[in-house]
């Protein structure tokens, strides 16, 4: 489907009904998700051919300056705006929200940093098209998230990279778009998940690297967050967020745990996801919630909540190590999203941040089972991006300093002609688990093959995310 029919096909359905309260613009959600509501075309295991050659190990073209333009500036545009702000050579030309307010705000604060006034787009849910029409490098997309495949879409075929806010795709059929249209106009679509450059993350993949934990056999990643505040404001998220868990039970926010622990595992790089199975927790919480919140006659009380509180599944990879996931955004409790990998010389968990070593001893010489101490690897490992970013990082405080590196690393390899350290292939498979978790919960947890969206790329290491060695 082209983009401008697949755009009116979700514009039809009347998605978003944008009205002016008060001044702000307030946006409704007049309708539950998007591509929820769409048929998933495709079977899991159904690879199709291409006319194209891959995008694995395609540098992008070297340049001295980056033209950017954002689509979406609510809660997440503004902030990776500030951080793009403070990235030197970089120049934002162009911002699009639904809302002008916004708009305005965030042409303010690009003024405000010196840099000239960029275009302005609100004009409605499809004028985000007259941005990818500009002179621009690269579109960044911080949108609801069934807006952000036919937002990519319109990014490549008008020549731009397109940087896609986290889960790109929420079907296997966009997952394939995505896949199939950046191979036709060769142009990256790297999903921005930004927890690949957390400080420990970053650190735990130079230590995965040198062989810390030996041949590395199993992972454990999640988004265990409460959100039930958040989900049910009326504003940002709370307009769109709680829709999917409406129509869908599976894990729906699955790249924060598994880009992290797909890159220690290589995939795409020498392993890949072969298949998952997923169950879910009845669901509890969010009800609970909205009926202690809100008094009777509010229409949330009516709503009728289908996803489980905790989905849990487990991937496969080709290699045969095993991958815990998990999503719980509902249930009381304190943040996490596990982080852990391990394998035959010792593991890494996160939450708090511990290490064990196979063999190492205590200093008195004894052995124990007792957990040891991470940050003594600090000197060793801290990653040389946060040895030369982190202080502004940490400064800027986007999730602890990790959004700043995340768009300094990627302004960097568009300003050097670098491979990317995550293309579309990775933001594909890691957005696949919420159809596949979908599908696997509703047939009592049966396992769902994980299509190959490399179509065979995936063995060697071509474009291994470079970050570790390109610095
Ligand atoms: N990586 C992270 O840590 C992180 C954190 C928060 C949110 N996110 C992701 O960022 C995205 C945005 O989340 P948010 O918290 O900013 O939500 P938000 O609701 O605060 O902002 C979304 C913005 O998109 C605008 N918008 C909606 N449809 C549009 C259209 N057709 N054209 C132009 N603008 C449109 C809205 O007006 C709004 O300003 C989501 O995909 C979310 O999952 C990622």
């Amino acid at each position: 489907m082209a983009t401008d029919e697949r755009s009116q096909e979700i514009s039809r359905r009347g998605f978003l009904k944008s009205t002016a309260m008060g001044g702000a613009g307030l946006v409704i959600a007049a309708d539950v998700l998007s591509s929820s509501l769409r048929a998933d075309t495709r079977v899991a295991a159904d690879t199709p051919k291409s006319a194209h050659s891959t995008m694995m190990g395609v540098p992008f073209e070297a340049r001295e300056r980056v033209r950017l333009g954002i689509i979406g500036v609510g809660g997440r545009g503004s902030s990776l705006l500030q951080d793009l702000l403070a990235v030197e050579k970089v120049d934002v030309k162009a911002i699009c929200d639904l809302v002008p307010e916004k708009v305005a705000k965030a042409q303010k604060a690009v003024t405000d940093a010196g840099q000239a006034e960029p275009r302005g787009f609100s004009k409605g849910e499809l004028d985000f098209k007259n941005l990818t029409e500009l002179d621009l490098d690269i579109v960044y997309i911080a949108t609801p998230w069934n807006w952000h495949v036919p937002m990519a879409l319109a990014a490549m075929k008008n020549g731009k990279h397109a940087a896609v806010e986290v889960p790109a795709c929420t079907t296997l059929q966009e997952c394939w778009d995505v896949v199939d249209t950046s191979e036709a106009t060769r142009k990256h679509c790297v999903i921005l998940e930004n927890c690949c450059y957390g400080d420990t993350e970053m650190m735990v993949l130079g230590m995965v690297r040198d062989g810390v934990f030996g041949e590395i056999t199993h992972g454990e990643a999640a988004y265990l967050h409460d959100l039930r505040a958040i989900l049910t404001e009326n504003e940002g998220e709370g307009l769109w967020r709680r829709f999917p868990h409406m129509k869908r039970n599976g894990n729906l926010y699955p790249t924060h745990g598994l880009g992290p622990v797909a890159h220690y595992m290589d995939i795409h790089r020498g392993d890949r996801f072969d298949y998952m199975v997923s169950v879910s927790s009845s669901e509890a919480s969010l009800s609970a919630y909205v009926k202690a919140k809100f008094p009777d006659g509010d229409p949330k009380r009516a709503e009728k909540y289908i996803c489980g509180d905790m989905n849990t599944s487990i991937i496969k990879t080709q290699k045969g190590r095993t991958i815990l996931l998990q999503h719980d955004v509902v249930n009381p409790r304190p943040y996490s999203r596990l982080n852990s990998i391990s394998g035959s010389k010792g593991i890494f968990s996160d939450y708090p941040a511990r290490i064990f070593i196979d063999g190492k001893k205590k200093a008195d010489g004894s052995d124990d089972e007792d957990w040891q101490n991470f940050e003594a690897f600090r000197e060793k490992y801290e990653h040389p991006l946060w040895k030369k970013t982190g202080e502004l990082a940490r400064k800027m405080g986007g999730h602890g300093g990790m959004d700043y590196v995340m768009n300094y690393r990627l302004m960097d390899c568009l300003k050097r002609g670098l491979v990317p350290d995550i293309n579309v292939y990775d933001a594909a498979a890691w957005s696949a688990p919420t159809p596949l978790s979908e599908a696997s919960v509703a047939q009592n947890g049966a396992s769902q093959k994980f299509p190959d969206f490399t179509r065979g790329k995936w063995g060697g290491q071509p474009d291994r995310p470079g970050f570790a060695v390109q610095t």
